[in-house]
């Protein structure tokens, strides 16, 4: 690897909050290390058409609380092609860029070590707030999307009390139901349904809200990860066998957005530091992780081999408590 002047940073795949205070951290680390920092607009779209603009320690200024990403993000299909690949090797070359942070998940990585095949070193942060990347611990977004939710099930506990009824709450997570587990538990839901298990609505819905009736409950809250999906019949299902009111509430896009946890800036401010400290000290292509609560980095291969899984623990845990 050549030595690098000049890094690029970019956000990509689904935003998370506290991706601009990652930004914000790799622009000032960057040029109090000397490089050049050019940012690179919507993902890997951006590298592949020339749409950068040089970042400035002012560029950066007045983000630090703000969700969402000032440099924008976006999914890019042609950068899964080799065809897509020379272009933005080729525009990396064309605007001196050397090495490129990538604040994003899994998939933003795979993009990212195809890119590394030609030439580009490439160092990522994990940002997402679905918290399923196989390497780490913690992602930016996740803490902010957590508490976003259980904002969320506190103001819908109000009024299932009220009414008597059963809340149905369909969270976020295609694949992975780390937001669900956990705001299952912050929420003290009766039932968590998770992508990564099936379920079965007679014995894991339908007869745990029974038998909680059976011991003095009188209103219920159920979560649904997206990726099990369904909330509207599961509620459905719930009232014609259960003879309790039912309502569905799909959270939606409310938990990308919003102004980013203390924790999200100060971990996103740090993994950003990290990324520009591991370029300053001639490393290449690696991903900056947390594990058992300390910064780590490993080889982009070694990370994307990398699986986590929800606790079993977790799960037990949230039966006995809904109990
Ligand atoms: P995330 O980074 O949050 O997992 P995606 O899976 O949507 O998000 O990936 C973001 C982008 O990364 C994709 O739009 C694509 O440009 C790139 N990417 C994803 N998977 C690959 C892959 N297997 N090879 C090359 N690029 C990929
Ligand atoms: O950011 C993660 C995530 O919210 C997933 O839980 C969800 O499946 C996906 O992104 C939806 O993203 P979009 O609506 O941008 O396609």
């Amino acid at each position: 690897m050549k030595q690098v002047k000049t890094i690029g940073v970019l956000t990509s795949g689904g935003d998370a909050p506290g991706m601009n205070a990652a930004i914000r951290s790799v622009v000032r680390t960057g040029i109090y290390y000397g490089f050049k920092v050019i940012g690179i607009k919507k993902g890997y779209n951006g590298l592949i058409n020339g749409d950068v603009e040089e970042m400035s320690l002012r560029s950066v200024s007045d983000i630090i609380h703000r969700g969402g990403t000032i440099l924008q993000t976006a999914r890019c299909p042609e950068f899964k092609t080799e065809a897509g690949l020379k272009k933005a090797a080729a525009m990396a070359e064309v605007f001196g860029i050397d090495a490129i942070v990538v604040i994003g998940g899994d998939g933003s990585y795979r993009g990212a070590r195809d890119l590394s095949k030609y030439g580009v070193n490439v160092i990522g942060i994990p940002g997402t707030i679905d918290n399923d990347i196989g390497c780490s611990e913690y992602t930016i977004g996740y803490d902010t999307a957590l508490n976003t939710v259980q904002d969320a099930i506190d103001k819908i506990r109000d009024t299932a009390y009220s009414h008597e009824r059963c809340s149905v709450l369909e969270v976020m997570g295609r694949h992975a139901g780390y937001i669900a587990i956990n705001v299952g538990i912050s929420g003290g839901a009766e039932v968590v349904l998770l992508p990564e298990r099936t379920f079965d609505i007679n014995k894991d819905v339908i007869k745990p809200i029974i038998e909680g009736r059976n011991r003095g409950k009188k209103h219920y809250v159920v979560i649904v990860a997206e990726g099990v999906g369904g909330a509207i019949e599961i509620a459905k299902a719930i009232e014609e066998k259960t003879g309790i009111e039912a309502r569905a509430t799909i959270l939606g896009h409310i938990q990308r957005g919003g102004s980013p946890t203390v924790r999200d800036r100060v971990m996103a401010s740090i993994l950003g530091s990290r990324a520009v400290e591991l370029i300053r000290d001639g490393a290449a292509n690696r991903i900056v992780a947390v594990k058992d609560s300390k910064i780590v980095d490993y080889d982009i291969d070694e990370a994307l081999d990398m699986k986590k899984t929800i606790d079993d623990k977790l799960i037990e845990l949230s039966m006995i408590l809904a109990l």
